[in-house]
């Protein structure tokens, strides 16, 4: 292959600039040359190329967001979309695409795929959803976001013995929520994969307080039934049965910002450079991820649409130990 582009894609996540430049290094290292396509399959679909060097990617690593830039694109899920992304490789004589993004960006790299057009997927999304990888791009970072957040609403809980509602991102998956509430020492975790009612949480924090602790704080992923707002609605509504109000934090995308850990800076290298080396080699349709420490090659076939559980032991341990 003597062209290869790239792309980030969806909600960006702090690493990707990491990944750009081992991808972009590693295939010039091949001799290859290197496009980087602008603004995800938006930018794929415009032929919105940009030509990278190694100094182009320089100075990024430290970086979170993407220099790249990103998009949810739903042109992209259309045949017609497709068909443009497609021919778009094709004018700038691209023969591989790297795709630097979570469930729904290797969605994508699954279509182009089956067009026959060659694609190698590099795991990278806060959400930790993704399967074939046991952890993406992203998540570290997010996490001790997340977490930096829970101590200090800690501290200022203690001062004056209150009760905190604190609501990490996720979109469907309790992976961040359930890790924050864990590492954070919560008094309760409200995930979705794990259905509760409102009256429990409330019996939770009522025994925190029995049990002689000054302070509560619940870790909900926003994907719960019960959301942090939800959460807060029915606890103000019966406020004088409850006996004690919360007070609420949006994480939000606080958490997509930050500067990559060496974690995730690590995890980036390695995962985009994999992903230069498999394409440029000729083995393609596949996710490049890390499990239990080795970096794999997964089929995308086999990867997307598929619902990453959680592992099981961490709910109830994270239970027991807020006791
Ligand atoms: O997938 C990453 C993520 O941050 C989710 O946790 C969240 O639900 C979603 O993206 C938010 O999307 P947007 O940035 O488009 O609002």
């Amino acid at each position: 292959m003597r062209r290869i582009a790239l792309l980030t894609s969806g909600g960006d996540a702090p690493g990707m600039n990491a990944a750009i430049r081992a991808v972009t290094r590693r295939a010039l290292y091949h001799g290859a040359q290197v496009m980087g396509v602008r603004r995800g399959y938006a930018g794929l679909i415009a032929g919105d190329f940009v030509p990278l060097g190694p100094r182009d990617v320089g100075r990024i690593l430290q970086l979170g967001g993407t220099m790249l830039g990103s998009s949810r694109c739903a042109e992209f899920r259309t045949d017609a979309g497709l068909a443009r992304a497609v021919e778009s490789l094709g004018k700038h004589g691209v023969e591989g695409l790297v795709v630097i993004g979570g469930n729904g960006s290797q969605a994508g790299a699954q279509a182009l795929a089956q067009r026959g057009f060659p694609v190698v997927g590099v795991a990278s999304t806060i959400d930790n959803d993704l399967c074939g990888t046991d952890v993406s791009i992203g998540v570290d970072t997010a996490l001790n976001i997340a977490l930096e957040a829970i101590d200090r609403l800690k501290v200022t809980a203690l001062s004056h013995q209150r009760g905190f509602l604190v609501e990490t991102m996720g979109r469907n998956c309790g992976y961040l929520g359930l890790m924050a509430g864990l590492a954070g020492g919560a008094d309760a975790i409200v995930i979705p994969e794990v259905p509760r009612d409102p009256e429990s949480v409330a019996a939770e924090l009522r025994s925190a307080y029995v049990r002689g602790k000054s302070h509560a704080l619940v870790v909900v992923a926003e994907g719960a039934a019960y959301n942090a707002e939800r959460l807060a609605a029915y606890f103000a509504e019966h406020r004088e049965r409850l006996q004690f109000e919360l007070r609420v934090t949006k994480l939000g995308h606080v958490q997509r910002g930050g500067a990559p850990t060496a974690f995730d800076r690590v995890l980036a290298t390695r995962l985009g450079a994999a992903a230069a080396d498999q394409l440029l080699a000729g083995s393609h349709s596949v996710l490049i991820g890390m499990q239990r420490s080795e970096i794999t090659a997964t089929s995308l076939g086999e990867i997307v649409g598929q619902q990453k559980p959680l592992n099981p032991e961490l709910f109830p341990l994270a239970y027991s130990l807020a006791q």
